[in-house]
């Protein structure tokens, strides 16, 4: 079985994929699985199996987070040279059997990537065109939990061009202080503020708008937070729970890919076995509800007076060393090249 494995991406999470992507390659089983490697640069390029090495070889991680915007991308020197390679290429629709897409973000995370595969008939490792789309939507995903009666934070939805009623006194009234301001399709905290007085929320809300049209504010969950690894097409199963424990002001970018000490995670969670099975089912069922497949992770905050609230999910959870998916599972029972041989058996299913 040729797997062909696509990373980089034109998302501000790109260095984030090349990491996940280096652990995956690491671990799949090469006795059973050939590779194909799809390297996708900032500005969009294809670049396959040795030509997109030097994607892979870029990622010092002291990079990672300059130029988070994308708006001036600088490519490696020598990158100009690597031959082109569009998705439509003889190689790639005619020799690979199932796609695992390691990309982050919008344009990979989000249904975009999964509408070229399915086009072009070629199975894939997660989430399809819809539950791809509707998880990196977070204004959209906070809707449809809502409807299933789903708990979910306080929240608010802005548009860039239509910004006149953004007044900091009654958004905070609704939502109190601190709150989080969010662009609405990000992942790993990408443009995340913590805000506490007007002044920071004016700038937070520029710094979401340089991401996304559309921002949320949400209320601060006071408490913990925690996640759960969810893995199956029709009948999920989910994992264990983990704890992050941040050290710093929130689980940002920084304090998850930049500084070491940034968080902890504690996993198994130190929780009671109540709330493990109140925080699985409801894992479960955020991923039903949201139109998922294959595999997800879904963030819950846990509140001071022990109530269980979704924060968000991702279709395509990290894989990097620090990434709580892999973790969950080699703690529930299920190493890493296992996890990725189940990954590749649901695509194919
Ligand atoms: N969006 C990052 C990769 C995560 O959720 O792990
Ligand atoms: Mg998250």
């Amino acid at each position: 079985i040729n797997v062909g494995i696509l990373f980089g991406g034109r998302s501000a999470e790109h260095e984030v994929s090349l990491q996940s992507a280096k652990n995956v390659i690491d671990a799949i089983d090469k006795e059973k699985y050939d590779v194909t490697l799809i390297g996708i640069d900032k500005t969009g390029q294809w670049y396959l199996n040795d030509r997109s090495q030097f994607l892979l070889n870029s990622n010092d991680p002291k990079h990672i987070a300059l130029n988070k915007t994308n708006k001036d991308v600088v490519l490696v020197p020598g990158a100009e040279n690597q031959k082109l390679l569009c998705p439509s290429d003889r190689n790639i629709s005619g020799n690979i059997d199932v796609v695992f897409p390691i990309l982050h973000g919008p344009y990979g995370e989000d249904g975009t990537v999964q509408g070229l595969l399915k086009l072009a008939n070629i199975p894939f490792v997660g989430s399809g065109v819809l539950g791809s789309a509707v998880g990196m939507d977070k204004d959209v995903t906070k809707r449809l939990l809502r409807d299933a009666g789903i708990p979910i934070a306080k929240f608010l939805v802005f548009h860039k061009w239509n910004q006149d009623d953004l007044n900091f006194d009654e958004v905070s009234q609704f939502l109190g202080l601190p709150l989080f301001v969010k662009p609405a399709n990000a992942g790993s905290s990408v443009g995340v503020s913590k805000v506490k007085n007007a002044h920071q929320f004016k700038k937070a809300m520029e710094d979401a708008f340089q991401f996304d049209n559309k921002v949320l504010v949400e209320e601060f969950v006071e408490g913990r937070e925690v996640e759960c690894a969810v893995l199956g097409n029709q009948t999920p199963i989910a994992s264990n729970v983990g704890e992050i424990i941040a050290q710093q002001e929130f689980y940002s970018y920084e304090a998850k890919y930049i500084d070491e000490n940034g968080a902890v995670l504690d996993i198994p969670a130190k929780i009671s076995n109540e709330q493990v099975k109140i925080i699985q089912d409801l894992a479960i069922k955020t991923f039903k509800v949201l139109c998922c497949e294959g595999m997800a992770r879904v963030d819950f905050f846990l509140s001071k007076d022990n109530k269980v609230i979704v924060n968000e999910i991702n279709t395509i959870p990290g894989f990097t060393k620090i990434s709580m998916y892999p973790k969950l599972w080699e703690v529930s029972g299920i190493s890493y090249g296992e996890l990725i041989d189940k990954l590749i058996v649901l695509a194919l299913d």
